[in-house]
């Protein structure tokens, strides 16, 4: 595991002038079923999260709603004080119960969030907060807004979206600096195509969530197996392999709560795709959209 690190897979200037290495983690899967309460192995959640810098990673997706609250306070626990690892949060999305997740956009709801993240995550600043949602029932102008005022405030450095179109980002836009978008994007769904183009065009870091599929593109017997094979690796790494290759922008968050799939995940680095495999992998996984 000695010559596995994150820092091969490049770096991306969040907003400009946050440098991040490009392959980081979600910390989605270190909360229980339904990503609902305690981790299934909380030990072994906290192993992970505490390998995540040891192989070079800088830079780990979280959200208030995680749990709600467990990863958040899971990666202060394991972390705190980061020593220069950049912890990205969301707010937004209320959670009645496991597996529901429902938009709350209203500006006070927004900011008690932004509030309760600095709290539970033990620092002065979110480097990075995003609109988990937009909530339809508010006017997105006063969640864009609200957002703009919290960076002004100095709670917020960066602020980004998540599950957008192209003409919600061009709206939001016109009241803060979109740094970062994150939208579902992986080899079998490239629905967001066009939006990861934008993303390039105008410097955006683009976070694909479900990078291997929610796991399905990790499996054995996975499409992906015939070049997991070639490679001498596993099909999870080839589809992560192909995440980085695709933009300068990606920055995949491959989530789990167990440290071999961590270290398996960050050796997708050292692999190199040619533009044979990329061209095969293209035709072989047909998009969903
Ligand atoms: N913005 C949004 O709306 C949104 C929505 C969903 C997710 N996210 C973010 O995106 C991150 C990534 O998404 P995700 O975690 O849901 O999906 P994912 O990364 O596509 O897949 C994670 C699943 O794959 C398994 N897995 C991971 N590495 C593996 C490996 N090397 N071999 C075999 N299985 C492996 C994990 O199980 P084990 O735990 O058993 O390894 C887990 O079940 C999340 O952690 C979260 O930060 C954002």
């Amino acid at each position: 595991m000695a010559d596995v690190s994150a820092e091969k897979s490049g770096q991306f200037a969040i907003g400009g002038d946050l440098k991040v290495r490009r392959l980081g983690f979600g910390a989605m899967r270190i909360t229980g079923d339904g990503v609902w309460g305690e981790p299934a192995d909380p030990a072994e959640a906290l192993r992970t999260l505490k390998r995540v810098p040891e192989l070079g990673i800088d830079f780990i997706d979280t959200a208030d709603a995680y749990g709600p609250e467990v990863s958040e306070r899971l990666i202060r626990e394991a972390l705190h004080p980061y020593n220069g690892v950049v912890i990205a949060t969301k707010g937004g999305l209320v959670r009645p119960g496991p597996s529901q997740w429902i938009p709350c956009g209203r500006p006070e709801y927004l900011r008690q969030q932004v509030v309760l993240s600095l709290r539970r995550l033990g620092v002065e600043r979110i480097d990075l907060w995003q609109l988990h949602r937009i909530d339809p029932t508010v006017p997105r102008t006063e969640q864009f807004e609200a957002i703009a005022a919290m960076q002004k405030e100095g709670l917020i450095r960066h602020a980004g979206l998540s599950q957008v179109s192209v003409e919600e980002i061009k709206a939001a836009s016109a009241v803060f600096k979109v740094a970062t978008v994150q939208n579902l994007y992986n080899l079998s769904d490239r629905s967001s195509e066009d939006v990861l183009d934008h993303c390039a065009e105008h410097g955006i870091g683009f976070i694909p969530w479900f990078p291997l599929a929610a796991g399905s593109l990790a499996k054995p017997g996975s499409v992906l197996d015939g070049i997991a094979k070639k490679h001498g690796a596993q099909p999870s790494q080839i589809a992560l392999a192909w995440l980085l290759a695709r933009s300068p922008v990606m920055l995949p968050i491959p989530g789990t709560g167990k440290v071999k799939h961590l270290e398996e995940n960050v050796a997708a680095v050292n692999i190199q795709l040619s533009a044979g495999d990329i061209s095969e992998l293209s035709a072989l996984v047909k998009p969903a959209a």
